[in-house]
Parts: C-alpha cells; structure tokens; sequence
C-alpha cells in the first residue's frame, strides 16, 4: 500500500473532461464528512484549478499544492480548513502554473500528508485527459474511481482510463455513473449494467442527473446545502460503500430525471 494503513488515498479521474469528476469528488467527501470522516481533497487540476470553486472555497487559498512539493511552504501549511464543516480540509491547485513539478517530491508531499494521521481519507481530482497529473496522482492512489456519464464517449473514455491506471499500477478501481437520467430506475438499473460490462471496472455508485448540482457548484455549495433528497441519498449511498458499508445502489433515490 502506498500510504500508511490509516489514511486511504482515492483518484477521481477519467479521461473525458466534464463528466463530473471534480462535482463527485468535492460532493462525496462532504457525504463522507457528514458520517464523521475526516477527508482531504488535493486538487490536481494544475493550472485549470475549480473544484476550489465548487468547494466555496475559492477566497480562502493563499497556498496552493505547488507550493508545498516545490518546498515554498509545508504540506499542512497549504491546507485549507473548511469552515462548514471540521471533516473537510482542502488544498487548491496552482492557479498558473509554469513549474514543472518532480513525481518524487509529489509522492513524498502527498504521503507525508497519509501519514500524518490527520485524515481519514485523501481524495485527489484530477483533469480530464492522460497527462501528468494523472500519472502523479497514480502513483499515490490506493483505489481509483472512474466517473463516467451515460455517453459512448465517456464509457469509452472510462475503458480506457481504466487501462491505463491499471498499467501504472492502480488495479483497484470502482466506476461511479454520473447525471444518470432515464424513464424509470429498472430502465436505469439495466443502463448502469451496461456500462459495467462495457467498462469492465466494478460499480460503487450511481449519481442522478439534477440540475440543482449545476446551481449548487456555480454558488460553491455543496450536497449538505442541496435541497433534492435524490442527489443527497446518492452520495450518501456511495459513502457507505467507500467505509465499507453494505448499501443498496438506487436506496432512497426515487426517480431520475427524464432528459429530452
Ligand atoms: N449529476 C449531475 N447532474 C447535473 N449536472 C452535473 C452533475 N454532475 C456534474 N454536473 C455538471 O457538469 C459540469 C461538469 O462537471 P465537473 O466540472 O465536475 O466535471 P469534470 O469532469 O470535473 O470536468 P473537467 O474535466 O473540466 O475537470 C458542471 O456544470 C457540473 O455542475
Ligand atoms: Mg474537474
């Protein structure tokens, strides 16, 4: 395992921009926030960075992850704690970033911050694409989770995401399926199938398509603050299975937007 036993570090990646992959991860660690864990989100966005954005957090980082590989500042020194909640902390990526950063200290900033005891989890959001940031992020990630959106191009995207993490050594992945829409949850249930077997990569989570989440991260909100039972069931569910928790995947998510 690349972190101490204490700390699980999660990837929230696919190849395919736009599919969700900063909206699930900042939702869901409030979700797993809301059950008494304490998470950690590195943005990994270098030079593109939102999920500070989506987080509300975007006035509040003064130091960014580039800053503590590059040695500027410690690692707990970049880290941004969340004022709505004890169980979110927070570090931005850089906002222009030129420098190109070192894989090794990005290893050793990133496990220090494991082994610190501090956090239950580590999630890092990564752009969309197979370039640097991903390979970093691989590198210290104990599990991946493979958003993908109910489109050929994503569940393509997500196949081959899949691919490529597991040949830089990150075999233990779990698919979320984001902005799920649809005339009934069987009809989902049987969609969702597919894109299992299409993907290869074990199921851990579905997310409805709401347009209240689109509101919800422009205004730096996040699930705790959304109103629609839906979207809150849904991240809770996919908290329970990420502790380990046995869960039914469509609990309490009553019907799914239908999308002309
Ligand atoms: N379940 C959902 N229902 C409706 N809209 C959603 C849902 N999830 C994400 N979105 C919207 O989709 C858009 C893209 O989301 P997001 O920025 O999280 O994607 P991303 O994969 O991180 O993109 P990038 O590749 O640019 O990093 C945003 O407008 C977001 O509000
Ligand atoms: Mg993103």
């Amino acid at each position: 395992m690349p972190n101490s036993s204490e700390t699980r570090t999660i990837l929230f990646t696919s190849c395919k921009g736009g599919v969700g992959k900063s909206t699930v991860c900042a939702n869901l660690a409030m979700a797993m926030a809301a059950l008494g864990q304490k998470i950690l989100l590195i943005d990994c966005d270098f030079g593109n960075r939102c999920l500070d954005i989506i987080m509300g957090l975007s006035d509040d980082a003064v130091y960014d992850i580039g800053d503590a590989v590059l040695g500027r500042v410690s690692a707990e020194d970049a880290v941004i704690k969340d004022s709505r909640s004890s169980g979110i902390h927070f570090i931005a990526a850089p906002y222009n970033f030129e420098n190109k950063l070192n894989k090794a200290a990005f290893t050793e900033t990133v496990k220090s911050l494991a082994a610190s005891g501090n956090y239950n989890y580590i999630f890092i959001d990564t752009p969309g694409g197979i370039g640097e940031p991903l390979e970093f992020a691989a590198g210290v990630a104990d599990i991946a989770y493979i958003i993908v959106a109910p489109t050929t191009t994503a569940i393509r995207a997500a196949e081959r995401t899949a691919v490529f993490l597991a040949e830089k050594g990150v075999p233990r992945q779990r698919l979320i399926v984001n902005k799920l829409s649809g005339r009934s949850i069987k009809k989902a249930k049987e969609e969702v199938l597919s894109f299992i077997d299409e993907t290869s990569v074990k199921l851990i989570g579905v997310v409805p398509y709401d347009t209240e989440i689109i509101s919800a991260g422009n205004a730096g909100k996040l699930v705790n603050e959304i109103l629609s039972g839906n979207v809150s069931h849904a991240f809770e569910n996919i908290a329970q299975r990420t502790m380990g928790k046995n869960c039914p995947l469509f609990q309490n998510i009553k019907k799914l937007k239908k999308l002309r």
